[in-house]
């Protein structure tokens, strides 16, 4: 084994089952896999450890709106999100989930570990209770009308509208957002964290290294607040692990979630020759431990997560590593933009490599929002990847190819230049060791100006004509390629499946970071194949038209009915200026008929004060068009029309949908008159 082996486990957080992963999402795994194959490539042993979030209130209430049991959602999701992270070459050593034999174990010891040191209280607290549906409410779940500004539904802990923010109980006229009963308060016993017992551990630790600086002074505001304890119980009904000696309580899922890491390491240990757990997880560990997550965690990962294990005599955390959120275009994403782009939609149409390559050209150690613009994205890739880096191998390879049957000479024309390439991986490994990836990048692709700076000097296109210089040309051309495969070298680690072709190209056994230093001599290569294609800016465009359809109900029917007693949760917020975009109109509906050949639609004229409107819409099943004469109704009234194979619709009425087929007409109050504005 070479000297200074480094032992790492990495970890990338551990993403919810209960839906498609998006970009967002992605960020995070790119950034980690990029940094866990670098540290392969230099030699040391790097393990990544990852698996599905399984438990919770969300999931339980997912998994029944599509009416499939929890575990065999999970099961489903985790497989999809597996199919998601190969697309994107994210390559984790295991693929786990919290829902496992490995992690109720662990979950069961750690939870005992604390209870015999006296760090678990329990305590009757009153809280949110859902009369119908028999069961208590998480906050998420709870909505109403706003105590200071009288909006209407908000959720329990802040009004989006005027910002303010209060308890669940201050609600007015609140409503469960499961079945739309008014929730009463209940009592029930939980089990508390004692976290306040950790203070001077996690004060000590959240300042000695650790944590990025920006994350150690957010945390500080918690300090300040004061440590309190932490619920750890949720109650029946909850998918997610009985606490011992108790019938209907359960671990939060935020407790068990973490210590999904240990349980996915131990599952692997159980695969894997030679791998000791408690070498990795013991008190005494040697072994570096990195998190990589999201800035939205932090709070579990840095205060709870530290003070969980090392009162369970375990090994804490390196450090923590949290990635700021992704951004569109400059904006949240959005849906209704075509920006709320699904890990899967965005595969369906352009390659994984473009995605990992921008990340990395715009990441830093700090926990920064990034923003991908596309057309900056477009430009980079074409710009940087084929312009400048696989410019240079396409330069150079033909001429070998061509006139010297694919040989490399056998000295290095350049030794000084080549000297330089080698030289500057110093600094670039620096940079990628220590997450400033932009930094690394920025380097790379001035040494690939470089290179062709070398081949635009040297003209081989020139010296080729003339018969008394060919082995210029093959001396120019193998010092291309030489200075090509430094550069592949550097970026293996961001575009790994085009370090594959490299080596296939260049016939050539797997890259490390150290081939870099000795250049390839009298070797033959392979015929050069396109390495990366342009982009081209209308993939762009699919995609974005793809990523609207994704979300448009127009598109594809609900695969699963929604039963009785659910309501569908609230899924995005918008903006109070996305709002003010939607002019809702009171409308009378003056005629209402069938449309031959369709089996959905009814065609209605409609009043809306200011003009009259033809509306098509999916409502025959609901609606016989007599009943809907004379009735006054809600249309959105500024919906671009649109032309439809029986004419054009020009508009949209609402109708209130519930299960099944059953629609409801959304009608105004008495008095009110076609054209006033509903806000
Ligand atoms: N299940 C928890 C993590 C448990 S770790 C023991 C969770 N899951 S998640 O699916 O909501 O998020 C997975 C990761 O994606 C988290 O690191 C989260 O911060 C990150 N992101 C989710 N949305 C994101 C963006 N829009 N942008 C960047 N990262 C995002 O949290
Ligand atoms: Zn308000």
């Amino acid at each position: 084994m070479p000297q200074g082996v480094r032992k790492i486990l990495a970890t990338s957080a551990l993403p919810y089952a209960n839906g498609p992963l998006h970009l967002g999402h992605i960020l995070g795994y790119i950034q980690t896999d990029i940094w866990v194959r670098f540290q392969k490539m230099r030699g040391h042993e790097c393990i990544y450890i990852c698996g599905s979030d399984s438990h919770g209130t969300p999931i339980m209430i997912q998994a029944e709106k599509l009416g499939l049991k929890p575990e065999v959602m999970v099961e489903q999701i985790r497989k999809e999100h597996e199919a998601d992270f190969a697309g994107f070459l994210i390559e984790f050593d295991n693929y786990y989930t919290t829902h496992s034999p490995e992690n109720k174990a662990l979950a069961e010891t750690i939870f005992s570990r604390h209870v015999e040191k006296g760090n678990i209280v329990k305590h009757t607290i009153k809280q949110a209770f859902d009369p119908e549906k028999n069961m208590f409410l998480p906050d998420r779940f709870i909505k109403g009308e706003c105590p200071k500004c009288g909006a209407k539904d908000q959720y329990g802990d802040s009004c989006e509208v005027c910002g303010a923010t209060y308890a669940p109980t201050e609600l007015k006229n609140a409503y469960s957002t499961l079945s739309g009963a008014k929730p009463i308060e209940k009592e029930s016993e939980h089990y508390f964290f004692k976290l306040q017992n950790y203070e001077k551990l996690l004060h000590d630790w959240t300042r000695n290294g650790h944590l990025q600086e920006e994350v150690t002074n957010k945390l500080d505001e918690w300090f300040k607040a004061g440590l309190k304890e932490w619920d750890i119980s949720r109650d029946s009904p909850y998918f997610g692990f009985q606490i011992p000696g108790e019938s209907d309580k359960y671990f939060y899922v935020w407790l068990d979630a973490p210590i999904g890491y240990m349980a996915s390491f131990k599952n692997l240990c159980a695969k894997r020759e030679g791998l000791d757990f408690n070498e990795y997880w013991g008190k005494d560990s040697q072994v570096e431990l990195y998190h990589f997550i999201g800035k939205d965690i932090i709070y579990f990962h840095a205060l709870f997560w530290p003070a969980i294990l090392s009162g369970a005599d375990f090994r804490t955390p390196t450090a923590i590593f949290a990635n700021g959120f992704l951004t569109i275009d400059g904006q949240k994403m959005s849906k209704s933009r075509g920006t709320f782009i699904k890990a899967r939609t965005y595969l369906n149409n352009l390659q994984p490599e473009y995605l990992r390559y921008y990340f990395a050209a715009k990441l830093s150690s700090r926990t920064e929002d990034l923003d991908i613009n596309f057309d900056d994205f477009t430009q980079r890739v074409n710009s940087d990847l084929v312009g400048k880096y696989v410019n240079i191998a396409s330069r150079c390879a033909s001429f070998l190819n061509n006139n010297f049957g694919g040989v490399l000479s056998s000295t290095c024309a350049e030794p000084a230049l080549y000297e330089e390439f080698v030289t500057a991986g110093d600094s670039i490994a620096e940079k990628f060791d220590t997450l400033e990836y932009s930094q690394a990048i920025r380097q790379i692709m001035a040494l690939a100006d470089r290179a062709n700076q070398y081949i635009d000097e040297k003209k081989p296109w020139t010296a080729a004509k003339d018969p008394a210089r060919q082995q210029e040309v093959q001396d120019i051309c193998s010092m291309g390629i030489n200075l090509f495969r430094v550069l592949s070298i550097y970026l293996k680690a961001v575009l790994p499946q085009t370090a594959k072709n490299v080596e296939t190209f260049l016939d050539i056994a797997p890259l490390t970071w150290n081939d870099r230093l000795k250049p390839l001599l009298s070797h033959t290569i392979k015929t050069f194949q396109p390495l990366t294609k342009r982009l081209d800016k209308k993939e762009i465009d699919a995609m974005k038209e793809a990523a609207q359809q994704d979300f448009s109900t127009e598109a594809k029917p609900l695969a699963i009915e929604q039963t009785a007693s659910t309501i569908e949760p609230i899924k995005e917020t918008i903006s109070i200026d996305d709002f003010a975009k939607i002019d809702l109109r009171i409308a009378k509906i003056l005629h209402a008929e069938h449309v031959e050949g369709a089996e959905k639609l009814l065609r209605l004229e409609l009043d809306i004060g200011s003009e009259k409107r033809q509306i098509f819409a999916g409502i025959k099943s609901a609606f016989a068009p007599e009943d809907l004469i004379g009735k006054f109704t809600v249309v959105v009234a500024n919906l671009a029309p649109r032309q439809m194979r029986f004419g054009e619709s020009q508009g949209m009425m609402i109708v209130a949908s519930g299960a099944g087929k059953d629609l409801w007409l959304v009608s105004p109050a008495e008095g009110a008159t076609p054209g006033m504005r509903v806000k």
